[in-house]
């Protein structure tokens, strides 16, 4: 990854317990840094085991902020604080229908499904059949067996679950793609890295009946997004 020093693989050192006060002291750093402030939110970090989502070379690095290598072509499971970071301003709460582009190593998705409940539903779509099958084990292993998972081009959406309140892009892209803002429900947000001027934005998409409304929140560094929306980067 370019940007990011990632650690050199090992073997997991560390135990069950050890994880979770590492992951309880990372919720508590995520609050102090203020990229957390909803109790729906707090409870899914504390909640999932980020280390069941990470290869075991890398798993004693499961709470450091930086994104770690999946199996899989050009996929990480991205720092901890990116999920805050992207959930809290899509505003991802009880009974909503989410679609998440980019399934990674599933972590993302776990959160999401504990952050909607039971009334809400989590679509996710990977690309790269390597990287979505690490993520099915992964999710079934630690128990989320009611997530729509599709291997795909999440570029095309999931138009027959659609329409989505909420939409997650987690590859940098150099447009959102069309299909995507089709599939949001009026008032649904839809949130991405996208490139602008060489540097990546993440911006929030906010649609209502008189269009869409834009924001952007800080500069980010992701993956590329591949398909038909994706970026040529031979
Ligand atoms: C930063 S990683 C996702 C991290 C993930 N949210 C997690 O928690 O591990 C981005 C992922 O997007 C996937 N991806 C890239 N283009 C895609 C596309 N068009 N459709 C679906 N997935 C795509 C990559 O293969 C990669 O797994």
């Amino acid at each position: 990854m370019p940007g990011w020093v990632v650690p050199p693989p090992k073997e997991t050192t560390k135990t069950k317990d050890e994880f979770r006060k590492e992951r309880e002291e990372k919720v508590k750093w995520l609050i102090r840094h203020r990229y957390l402030r909803s109790k729906r939110i707090r409870d899914a970090m504390l909640k999932v085991p980020r280390e069941e989502f990470i290869p075991s070379d890398y798993r004693d690095y499961s709470y450091l902020e930086v994104p770690l290598p999946l199996p899989g072509v050009n996929s990480t499971i991205s720092c901890p604080h990116s999920y805050p970071l992207f959930y809290e301003p899509l505003g991802l709460d009880e009974g909503h229908t989410f679609l998440e582009i980019g399934l990674g190593s599933g972590y993302g998705t776990a959160l999401a499904r504990e952050i909607v409940g039971s009334d809400g539903l989590v679509v996710s779509i990977e690309i790269d059949p390597v990287t979505f099958e690490f993520a099915r084990k992964n999710l079934m292993n630690a128990g989320y067996d009611d997530i729509v998972l599709v291997k795909g081009d999440g570029g095309l959406g999931c138009p027959e679950r659609s329409p989505f309140d909420r939409i997650c892009i987690t590859a940098a892209c150099n447009e959102i793609p069309p299909t995507l803002i089709e599939q949001l429900r009026i008032g649904g947000r839809l949130i991405a890295p996208l490139i602008e001027y060489r540097i990546q934005n993440l911006v929030l998409l906010e649609k209502d009946d008189k269009g869409i409304k834009r924001k952007t929140i800080c500069e980010v560094l992701y993956v590329s997004l591949r398909g038909r929306y994706g970026i040529n980067e031979e």
